[in-house]
């Protein structure tokens, strides 16, 4: 069906893919009924897909009671997620590649590693590591730019019982610090230099920063990657490549409980500082496994492409333990899809024959503005299933995803989830429903989601609903907790709504019953898929002397989704410049990284607040929208005439 038949026009599956896929409509319909009718039968027998030392026994032990939040899965099962995802697959897949590596400048050897390489350098990371001091429950954080060390890190923390925290490369000296001593972490792993779109990030440098505002006792593991030159500190740098060369080849894994920490990753949150979230090891394996076999439909022998970096979730479930728990083969690509030209994602397709893709919206609306030519002329026709994930997908990019880049016969999984469900909650499958441009569809297995109405908390039900997004019923990759503050973790999301896991997500329930997810509903914002909370950006700005008051709020933008607009009030001595808002943009780059540079700045003399000081982003948010005509209720404003004066000094800057 094309395009423009219908409002909301609808794709079905080939009558091919059909066929082949691990569920059809009926086929998901059934199991769908039964995770949800049954969970501890559905998951018991769906939690064998992995391997458990001691088999479990009990299943789903869960509670979203106000006061008694309490989630556990196989609670009596132990089980090793590095031996999961490699020595299991040794005496029928050793020679396989389980990862390949393709490195940011195309004219560099990609690499191949197979599952018993992919085990010889795990053991090797584990036996350095415990060498460092390293122990069961201690933790590590992982700074490394996308390079097969990445996963053997990963891994190898698993392997030994350590939870890894990893943080993405593009992040600050600050922002690393702030990780290394909020989880209280004993070694950081870092390479000497990041390699990235033909640039070079000093990540070793980065990590002596922020160690000086870290216990004298942490270690830094050092990965070659470029060879450049570092500054090194006796006793608390370790070279990684010596180490290796003498490591020993095996690592026994330890036994761990299915409940026991496999890794914390920092995300933000509406309020205060990036929380860590915390995913234990049983139901968080079983669920990232299963859903990338069924949303991805993936097949033994498949080489499967997922363009995320490690330092986010995505990476986590659906470059490393996903893929490697199935024993698929994965691509790791260390570089950016406009770098050396904007067909770089096609050639790497083309090159290794790629068959699932997995990528964000901002990344195909940055390629689809290129033209089309640097598709036409790479050879695309091994893709099978097309992903999105990270925000909401806007119809022009899906079209040009599903024609464009899938030849009109790709199914495109619209993946929603978040960093806290651990996998994937609501997508299409490939098989079994016809997608729509911008819906997430249905549910995955054992995911039961409801809409509530934002103001009295009830249920809405039937079709053609719209707003809040909740789960009534917990999943095995839930987290399971804020690392270090439990009473944050049921504020942030089980208080808001009392019974439910509350997204933070507004939704639509269209008159199919299939889902559409609008966009977050508190003060997180979505650039080019990089989640962050207004407040962290203005606790930077405040931060700089010459600023009294900042408000930031997110606004359209063409490619990243969403912008970074920034109300700056200086202090009284303060004249505002184009020197000030350059400074005040790296100020805030250094603060927290890159991703977090302001794309407007706006002095603003004064910020609209209530009569009690609350400062109402709403408006703010309409007057970066630049929709003056829909301010709603503006009588609670303590000082009117503010507003006017944002309007009329409102700039289009970025
Ligand atoms: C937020 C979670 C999950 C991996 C990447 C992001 C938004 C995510 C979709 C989608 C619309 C989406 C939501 C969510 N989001 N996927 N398919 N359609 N919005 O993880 O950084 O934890 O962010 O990303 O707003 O709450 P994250």
């Amino acid at each position: 069906m094309s395009s423009e038949a219908t409002a909301n026009p609808s794709f079905p599956p080939s009558a091919e893919m059909v066929a082949r896929a691990h569920a059809d409509e009926a086929k998901y319909n059934e199991m769908y009924a039964a995770s949800i009718n049954d969970p501890d039968a559905f998951w018991g027998e769906h939690g064998k897909r992995i391997d458990w030392i001691k088999p479990f026994t009990k299943v789903k032990n869960t509670s979203f009671e106000p006061g008694k939040i309490d989630i556990k899965w196989f609670e009596d099962g132990t089980l090793n997620v590095s031996a999961n995802c490699i020595d299991r697959h040794l005496e029928t897949r050793g020679n396989q590649t389980a990862i390949i590596f393709e490195p940011d400048d195309p004219k560099e050897q990609a690499q191949s590693i197979s599952y018993s390489d992919l085990h010889r350098r795990t053991c090797r990371m584990a036996n350095i590591l415990e060498d460092l001091g390293v122990r069961k429950g201690d933790r590590v954080i992982i700074y490394l730019p996308m390079i097969p060390e990445a996963a053997y890190a990963m891994l190898a923390c698993a392997r030994i019982g350590a939870i890894h925290s990893i943080v993405f490369a593009g992040f600050s000296s600050d922002a690393l610090a702030s990780r290394v001593n909020g989880c209280d972490a004993k070694v950081v792993i870092t390479a000497d230099h990041a390699p990235r779109g033909g640039r070079q990030t000093p990540l070793k440098s980065n990590v002596d920063a922020a160690l000086l505002h870290c216990k004298d006792t942490v270690k830094c593991l050092v990965v070659k990657r470029t060879g450049g030159q570092t500054t090194w500190i006796q006793d608390r740098d370790y070279d990684y490549n010596e180490l290796a060369f003498e490591a020993d080849d095996y690592c026994k894994p330890v036994e761990m409980d299915a409940e026991d920490p496999l890794f914390i990753l920092y995300t933000s949150g509406s309020t205060g500082q990036p929380k860590g979230v915390v995913h234990t090891t049983g139901g968080y394996l079983v669920q990232a496994a299963m859903t990338h076999e069924y949303v991805f439909d993936y097949h033994d022998g498949d080489i499967y492409w997922c363009t995320a970096d490690v330092g986010w979730v995505t990476g986590h479930s659906y470059i490393v333990y996903g893929p490697l728990a199935n024993g698929a083969t994965t691509v790791m690509f260390e570089g950016v899809p406009t770098y050396p030209d904007a067909s770089r994602f096609w050639q790497i397709c083309q090159k290794h024959k790629v068959n699932q893709f997995y990528t964000a919206p901002t990344a195909l609306r940055a390629l689809m503005g290129q033209g089309d030519e640097w598709v036409e002329k790479c050879d695309l026709s091994s893709l099978r299933v097309l992903g999105t994930v990270g925000e909401p997908i806007n119809p022009e990019a899906w079209n040009w995803y599903y024609n464009v880049i899938g030849g009109g016969n790709c199914p495109i999984v619209d993946t929603w989830w978040q960093t806290e469900t651990g996998a994937h909650m609501m997508t299409p499958l490939p098989g079994a429903h016809a997608t729509k441009p911008g819906s997430a569809m249905k549910p995955f297995f054992g995911v039961n989601p409801v809409v509530l109405d934002p103001h009295s908390a009830e249920i809405i039900e039937g079709n053609s609903v719209e707003g809040v997004l909740c789960m009534a019923d917990s999943w095995p990759s839930q987290m399971r907790t804020v690392w270090g503050d439990h009473d944050r973790f049921e504020k942030t999301y089980f208080s808001d709504y009392k019974g439910y896991y509350f997204a933070g997500d507004g939704c639509k329930r269209d008159e199919d019953g299939d889902y559409w997810i609008t966009g977050r509903v508190d003060d997180v914002i979505n650039v080019s898929g990089h989640r962050m909370g207004t407040s962290e950006v203005e606790s930077a700005l405040v931060a700089h002397a010459a600023v009294a008051e900042a408000a930031v709020v997110g606004y359209p933008h063409d490619i990243k989704g969403q912008g970074i607009y920034c109300y700056v009030t200086l202090m009284n001595n303060q004249e505002p410049s184009e020197e000030l808002r350059k400074e005040l943009r790296t100020w805030v780059r250094n603060e927290i990284g890159p991703i977090a540079s302001p794309d407007v700045i706006q002095w603003a003399p004064g910020l609209p607040k209530t009569r009690s000081g609350k400062i109402m982003r709403r408006i703010l948010r309409k007057i970066a929208e630049n929709d003056y005509g829909s301010l709603g209720d503006t009588s609670t404003l303590a000082e009117p005439a503010v507003v006017d004066d944002l309007i009329e000094n409102r700039m289009n800057k970025g």
